[in-house]
């Protein structure tokens, strides 16, 4: 009787705190693109409150794109659906949530000697993701494009040199009747301070917990040589969170190095139905571009790219590019499957 008296209390407890978020969302005025409002602007009077809403950064929001409207695009509507700029602004964590196999796609470069938490609490995440913490239905894969780095994840603290990754699982607790509640606390640091973290962010929804695990290409699950340098296109491609090595439920991800003289990725391109993709670009001069074609195959456009910005590539689409210079550039999926050979390849003579 007592137990389940205390049961009834818990549930109750965990009904009002997860009602408590989408009534707070209905409660403010509906921005139309930034969830949140700049800093600046920011009027609470509650110190925690205000202190928390000018940390925290807006969640920008892409909405999904018909492979028949992308023919009447111009080169800025192109860039505003697909390109993802401004990944690494020292001192912020930067947030693109693409409805694309509902994808988030961020960066977080903290300045040496100040952590950066990973955005939380329902001012932040109401709308965008409904629950209180980011983790709460999600997994993130990290993978660290600059600097020494840290991240510290419900007090694990990973080391994370440059070019190494983790994956972060979702943050279901112990207790089922409330796993919304599992606090899961992500903060990223610097640890070099002549040389700022990068660390590239990429979360799926998840629906189970697997294990935290570090990776990087001395010990990745697969490193594959690709292309020749006649083709301009030799590259080695290395798995970090796939089948076979790092658990996930919808996440993989790994990192391809284009070798000096090489320009081409992906190409003859490839499709996949089930699962829409992310390249995040990086390695590339000031002055070098990738020049990333997307589309139907049989009506491609492009992109021009530079350094560190990521492309969205919803399920229709290819995936290819030609760089200015060599380049490398993380790739990580989403979606039905995680079976890395479930792929439909275009011919050459399809291409348009
Ligand atoms: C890969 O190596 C790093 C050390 O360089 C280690 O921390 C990590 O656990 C290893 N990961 C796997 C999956 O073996
Ligand atoms: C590519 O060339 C640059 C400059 O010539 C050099 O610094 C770099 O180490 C080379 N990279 C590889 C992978 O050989």
């Amino acid at each position: 009787m007592a137990r389940r008296a205390l049961v009834a209390v818990a549930l109750a407890v965990c009904l009002a705190g997860a009602a408590a978020v989408p009534m707070s969302a209905a409660a403010r005025p509906r921005p139309s693109k930034q969830l949140q409002r700049p800093a600046a602007a920011a009027t609470t009077t509650t110190t925690a409150a205000a202190a928390a809403a000018a940390a925290a950064p807006g969640i920008e929001v892409r909405h999904s794109v018909h492979p028949e409207s992308v023919v009447g695009l111009t080169q800025a509507d192109l860039r505003r659906h697909f390109l993802v700029e401004n990944l690494f602004t020292p001192g912020r964590v930067s947030l693109t949530y693409s409805h694309d196999d509902r994808m988030i796609i961020g960066g977080a470069s903290p300045a040496p000697g100040s952590p950066l938490p990973l955005p939380s609490g329902p001012e932040v995440l109401a709308k965008a993701i409904g629950q209180p913490s980011f983790l709460a239905q999600r997994e993130m894969g990290v993978f660290n494009a600059g600097g020494a780095g840290r991240v510290v994840a419900d007090g694990e603290t990973f080391a994370l040199d440059a070019q190494e990754a983790i994956y972060i699982p979702q943050a279901s607790g112990p207790a089922p009747i409330c796993h919304h509640r599992g606090t899961k606390d992500v903060r990223f640091e610097s640890t070099d301070a002549a040389h700022p973290a990068k660390f590239y962010l990429l979360s799926c929804p998840a629906h189970a917990r697997h294990a935290a695990a570090k990776i990087n290409a001395r010990n990745a699950t697969k490193a594959v040589s690709a292309g020749s340098a006649a083709a301009s296109n030799a590259r080695t491609l290395y798995h970090l969170i796939v089948p076979g090595g790092i658990e996930s439920d919808q996440l993989t991800l790994g990192v391809t190095h284009l070798a000096n003289g090489s320009v081409w990725n992906t190409m003859p391109a490839h499709l996949h139905d089930r699962r829409s993709e992310v390249y995040m670009y990086y390695g590339l001069a000031p002055d070098a571009r990738v020049i990333h074609l997307l589309g139907e195959p049989s009506e491609t456009r492009h992109l021009v790219v530079a350094n560190e910005q990521a492309v969205i590539e919803p399920s229709w689409s290819i995936h290819s590019g030609a760089g200015t210079s060599a380049y490398s550039f993380v790739w990580g999926m989403c979606g039905e499957n995680r079976a890395l050979p479930d792929v439909e390849p275009v011919a050459m003579a399809a291409l348009r």
